[in-house]
């Protein structure tokens, strides 16, 4: 009998070009995963439509209509257990997640942090890193905890700045590097071979003492 892929819930608030790469990857055939929910904070995130396009089921609930973070987060929790999901993948979510969010799934929580964390968290990276006179550049997966794009990084890839390049261009170059690595690094943990343990990341049964990096 085979195992039953994993079941990723993937939370936007936006365009959801992330969120496109797992849903190709998946078609392709070449995912260990089936994204099975897709939540956004924000009705009109463009990300719902190319979810609702692969007949993969959606919500949307607006923060804004919550008295509290913990109130708001503690619905979004329960609008994802009905899909019963084995991890929950962050593709430009914009809310900071309540600790209480961040308990409930302990360990089961991946986002995408366009920097080479630990440098650069935070907003507005990409001019942020031209402006240091930065040499290279990239984009992290890491686990999510309490603290904000602070959590064990899994899987970074890096790219070297091209001379004049602009904010827009690395941006562009950025994102092309997240859609290969987001699904690959989700796949890991899909096939068992990532898992968040005592605070850190290991991959195949190793503790990261610093992430894989892949050069682009
Ligand atoms: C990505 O660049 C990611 O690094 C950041 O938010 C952006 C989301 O883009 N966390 P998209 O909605 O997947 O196009």
């Amino acid at each position: 009998m085979s195992t039953p892929p994993c079941r990723v819930a993937i939370l936007i608030s936006g365009s959801g070009t992330n969120l496109q790469s797992f849903i190709d990857a998946e078609a392709r055939g070449e995912s260990a995963y089936t994204v099975c929910h897709v939540f956004s904070n924000r009705a009109d995130a463009y990300g719902l439509e190319r979810a609702q396009r692969a007949n993969v089921p959606t919500d949307a609930v607006a923060h804004t209509e919550f008295e509290s973070r913990d109130e708001f987060d503690r619905t979004v929790g329960d609008i994802l257990d009905a899909h019963s999901p084995d991890i929950l993948v962050l593709a430009g979510y914009m809310r900071i997640l309540s600790a209480e969010f961040v308990a409930r799934y302990a360990g089961r929580i991946l986002n995408i942090h366009p920097a080479l964390l630990p440098a650069y968290p935070g907003l507005d990276t990409h001019q942020r890193v031209l402006d240091a006179g930065e040499t290279h550049h990239g984009s992290t997966v890491h686990f999510v905890t309490e603290e904000l794009d602070g959590g064990p990084p899994v899987l970074q890839g890096r790219l070297q700045i091209g001379v004049n390049e602009t904010a827009g261009q690395l941006m562009r170059r950025v994102q092309d590097i997240e859609h290969r690595i987001y699904p690959q690094c989700t796949n890991w943990f899909a096939e068992g071979r990532l898992e968040f343990r005592h605070g850190a990341a290991w991959l195949d049964g190793k503790q990261l003492r610093r992430p894989v990096v892949e050069d682009f």
